[in-house]
């Protein structure tokens, strides 16, 4: 009776994550699929919580409380501006649990275990372990606890497929000699090494697909894990995360123009850049509220560009203010979308639908590009990179060759920040320079209060 209840609830489970990603591919369903996954994690606890093979609740219960402990914080206290780094440490604590499993699995049964079994355990353990140091990394990188620039030295490429050869020959030895236990904790060392090996040459910026590759590699661990000690539901959810994590990492890659073997074997031949362009000897117009506030009351088309800025400035709230102002005057509005504007993957997305901004109005880059030309003005709230036309036409520049926002070609920008900081590339923006584009400083929150108090005033 026990296992067909642990059965069906798994069953239940594994339903609502796939419902779950369906939902979360709509950020007006994202918060159901956040609801159905938490749900189905629940049910999975609950029938593993039912399982025959267990025998003491204690360890268990002591866990259960210590995750609460942990995770309720991370959860409820950590900004949406960290969140990359807070998902970074999930990641390690998500690959961290799989590789203990894997070795408790290998410390009881040993050389016992049938080759089949070896393999998925050994995959378990080898991926789980690069998974727990690649993460802690990233999220050292991302907090900036550790340099984002990629540090390099003579000879890396060779040293790390040196390691990648060593424990891929570990690997296939335990699965034809599974009692070889030096071989099994050699490998595990070898790939702890190797998570931090990979991630040391990839540079802050292209962090975020390194993150969501290793939540790939950390799915497909926890896959293994179930094929290991016979769990329906890990393999499930695994696959799930590992797919969705690997199809996620290539649709960045392409956003950000990454070469995905670069990102994949750790900056294999990534280019290095040279110093881009400064904006010596070039003037910035700057402009007041008051006549910021006059050229959007009177346009009849206003694309906005929302970035990074917008999420620390929380200001989402504030735009949709603004944009029933001018559409109450008879403008146009739209939401111009980059994939990697913000911090994490749909983080545009997410803040304006909290903010109730119809779903239909944002628009993603290939579709809002090539309606810049004829918008009387593209109003850039807190974005940079995304907008910098140096991707288009400057060789040296870090960002060459990522897609970007065509703002430069609306007839006017006006361009929300507080100074003449670089953006998450550390590199200057020439469109701020642009005979076209006015600057207004300051807080972004700030100075949409201010365009709609003006604007309102008219
Ligand atoms: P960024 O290039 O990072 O620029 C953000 C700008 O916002 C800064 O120049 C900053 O200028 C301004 N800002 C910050 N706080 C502000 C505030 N309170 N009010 C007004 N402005 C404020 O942002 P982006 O254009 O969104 O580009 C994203 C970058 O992050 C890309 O390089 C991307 O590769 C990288 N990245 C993306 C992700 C994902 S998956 N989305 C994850 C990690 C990294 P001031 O300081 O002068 O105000």
């Amino acid at each position: 009776m026990r296992e067909v209840l642990t059965q069906a609830t798994y069953l239940a489970a594994s339903v609502l994550f796939i419902l779950g990603l369906k939902s979360l591919t709509r950020p007006d369903s994202a918060r159901r699929g956040m609801q159905q996954a938490a749900v189905g994690m629940l049910l999975a606890i609950i029938g593993t919580l039912l399982h025959r093979e267990i025998v003491d609740y204690r360890w268990i219960a002591g866990g259960l409380a210590l995750g609460t402990l942990l995770g309720y914080p991370l959860g409820v206290y950590v900004p949406m501006t960290a969140m990359p780094q807070r998902i970074a440490i999930s990641h390690m604590f998500g690959a961290m649990a799989a590789t203990l499993v894997g070795v408790a699995e290998y410390y009881t049964h040993g050389a016992e275990i049938p080759g089949p079994k070896m393999a998925a355990l050994g995959f378990e353990v080898l991926f789980g372990s690069l998974t727990v140091t690649g993460s802690f990394m990233a999220f050292g990188k991302l907090q900036e606890l550790i340099r984002g620039r990629p540090i390099t030295f003579p000879g890396q490429n060779v040293f790390n497929l040196a390691l990648f050869t060593v424990a891929a020959g570990c690997f296939a030895w335990l699965i034809g000699h599974p009692g070889a236990t030096a071989v099994f904790y050699a490998m595990i060392a070898i790939a702890l090494v190797i998570g931090v090996s990979m991630v040391l040459p990839i540079g802050g910026a292209d962090m975020p697909v390194v993150v969501s590759l290793l939540n790939s590699y950390a799915g497909l661990a926890s896959s293994a894990t179930g094929f290991a000690i016979g769990n329906n539901v890990l393999i499930i959810c695994g696959a799930l995360d590992g797919g969705s994590g690997f199809l996620l990492s290539i649709l960045m890659c392409k956003a950000m123009n990454r070469s995905f073997r670069n990102v994949l074997f750790g900056a294999f031949g990534s280019p290095v850049a040279a110093t881009a362009r400064t904006a010596e000897g070039l003037t910035v117009k700057s402009v007041s509220p008051e006549d910021a506030a006059l050229q959007l009351a009177y346009a009849r088309s206003v694309i906005i560009v929302p970035g990074y800025g917008m999420a620390v400035a929380q200001a989402q709230q504030a735009v949709r203010e603004l944009a029933d102002q001018i559409e109450r005057r008879g403008g146009e509005v739209k939401y111009a979308i980059h994939p990697v504007a913000g911090r994490m993957p749909g983080h545009m997305n997410v803040l304006l639908a909290e903010a109730n901004i119809p779903y239909e109005k944002l628009l993603d880059m290939e579709e809002v590009n090539p309606q810049f030309a004829s918008a009387d003005v593209a109003l850039v709230i807190g974005a940079n990179d995304v907008v910098n036309p140096a991707a288009r036409s400057d060789r040296s520049s870090p960002i060459y060759g990522m897609p970007i926002l065509n703002v430069d070609q609306a007839r006017a920008a006006i361009v929300l920040k507080r100074s003449m900081n670089p953006g998450f590339a550390g590199i200057e923006n020439e469109l701020f320079y642009d005979a076209k584009t006015a600057m207004l400083f300051g807080d972004a929150k700030g100075s949409l209060v201010k365009l709609l108090t003006e604007i309102k005033a008219l």
